[in-house]
């Protein structure tokens, strides 16, 4: 690389920095559901960035939002101080969440919002004098973001291993994953619902004294889409529930619309106790995350406290305006134009033309819900990962924007594809699993 290279400053996040600056590609412009690469060509994007723009790009009524804000209010303290904003999103997002949840404390990603949800956990036990309880359970393969918090209760080792000693009394579930049981369902998967008891075996083995919250995606979408199997999330919620452990669902990626509902939880009919969200909040068009908590938690927490700061806890730009705004708009538009009943109804559509790869060169899984696929591909021998790796850079060319993940291929559009979008995207893909090695 020469010294004035000018893509030597920037160090990309989980980028292979090398490979990327011999080979750059770079988007310059995005419009509903297209980038414009900087050599002019349209790309039509397949993962809503990066599971996050749900409405499709640039879109006006969110761009003007953030434009007014910016030219209003372009900073406002959160600590001692508000703004209407901060107000009127957290109620919109209560307004989202199932029953009970209605407390929002406001992040500014997805990291931070799995990290927020722990520390509320751990405060909620010891406001409730049960100090004891400071152990955090994830899952294997979960994603979690890459602050400690998160880090420590995910479980990719990748995201792991250069890190050294992580919090200390974590511990994992099993995860879901089962080609020899699941391989091709359509929807949640018919088997592994037993799964969910593992935490029972923590429980025997730590005790629930010591356990303050159980953490998962219940979707995973960031690890491959592990889709949740059939009643194995209620049977996690009973776990929890007997043990006095707290639930935390992890939507940075499965809320706004992503499954048809506003949340997984919606779409399962199970509760948590806490919710996770970013990404698709803010359509991505400025940072923003968020944990919604249920009163109990938050009245335990707030309501018991003595006089003074109750969590010691937020951040500086904890509901931002121009966030706020963003958010807001992103609501409206949500809203408006159906997008969530949008994304129920092309669902089956978009279940068709994912299993209509199935019998493809090196397909060994399709899995999907919602507006998600998951396509698993056999790993090449003694090279993981790098097929995959080569059918994006190839679909990248060919004008689609997918995702690859190990030797798995996510696509989650924005909930405005057409149907003859979804039919270039699963038929690029189909012609060109037959041109990688
Ligand atoms: C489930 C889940 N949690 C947390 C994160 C981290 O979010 P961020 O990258 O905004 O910190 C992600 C990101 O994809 C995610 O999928």
């Amino acid at each position: 690389m020469l010294e004035n290279d000018p893509l030597a400053a920037f160090w990309m996040p989980f980028t292979s920095n090398r490979a990327y600056k011999t080979a750059p590609r770079q988007l310059v412009a995005a419009k509903d559901m297209h980038y414009t690469a900087s050599d002019g060509r349209q790309v039509l994007d397949g993962t809503a960035g990066l599971w996050c723009v749900n409405a499709g790009h640039c879109r006006a009524p969110i761009a003007e939002a953030i434009g007014k804000a910016a030219a209003t209010l372009d900073f406002a303290p959160t600590f001692q101080l508000g703004h209407p904003g901060a107000f009127d999103l957290a109620s919109r997002v209560a307004d989202l969440m199932p029953a009970g949840l209605d407390r929002v404390f406001f992040t500014n990603s997805g990291s931070e919002s799995v990290d927020t949800a722990l520390k509320i956990a751990l405060a909620y036990h010891r406001a409730r004098g049960e100090g004891s309880r400071t152990r955090l359970i994830g899952r294997e393969r979960g994603y979690h973001g890459v602050g400690f918090g998160g880090m420590s209760v995910g479980g990719l080792v990748s995201n792991r291993r250069t890190f050294g000693s992580l919090l200390t009394g974590v511990d994992h579930i099993r995860h879901t994953h089962d080609l020899t049981r699941n391989a091709y369902s359509r929807g949640v998967p018919e088997h592994g619902a037993e799964l969910a008891d593992d935490l029972e075996r923590l429980v025997g083995l730590h005790g629930a004294d010591t356990i303050a919250a159980v953490i998962v995606e219940p979707m995973a979408g960031s690890t491959g889409v592990l889709l949740p199997p059939k009643a194995y999330l209620e049977r996690l919620r009973a776990t929890c529930t007997k043990h006095g452990i707290l639930l935390i669902f992890d939507e940075v990626i499965s809320a706004y619309g992503r499954l048809g509902t506003a949340t997984a939880a919606e779409l399962f009919g199970v509760t948590p106790d806490l919710i996770c969200m970013a990404k698709g909040l803010t359509n991505a068009a400025v940072p923003m995350g968020a944990v919604a908590a249920s009163r109990g938690v938050h009245d335990a927490i707030v309501e018991g406290a003595p006089a003074g700061i109750e969590l010691f806890h937020g951040y500086t730009y904890s509901g931002h305006p121009l966030a706020a705004a963003a958010g807001l708009a992103t609501l409206d538009l949500y809203k408006a134009e159906g997008l969530f009943e949008r994304a129920a109804e092309l669902a089956p559509y978009w279940e068709d033309a994912v299993h209509s790869l199935r019998g493809k060169r090196h397909v060994i899984d399709l899995r999907n819900i919602g507006l998600v696929a998951g396509i698993e591909l056999e790993p090449r021998a003694g090279a993981p990962g790098k097929r995959a790796m080569e059918l994006f850079h190839a679909a990248f060319d060919d004008g689609l924007l997918v995702r690859a993940t190990a030797d798995i291929i996510a696509l989650s559009p924005p909930l405005i594809v057409s149907k003859p979008q979804i039919d270039e995207m699963f038929g690029k893909l189909g012609a060109l699993l037959a041109t990688i090695d």
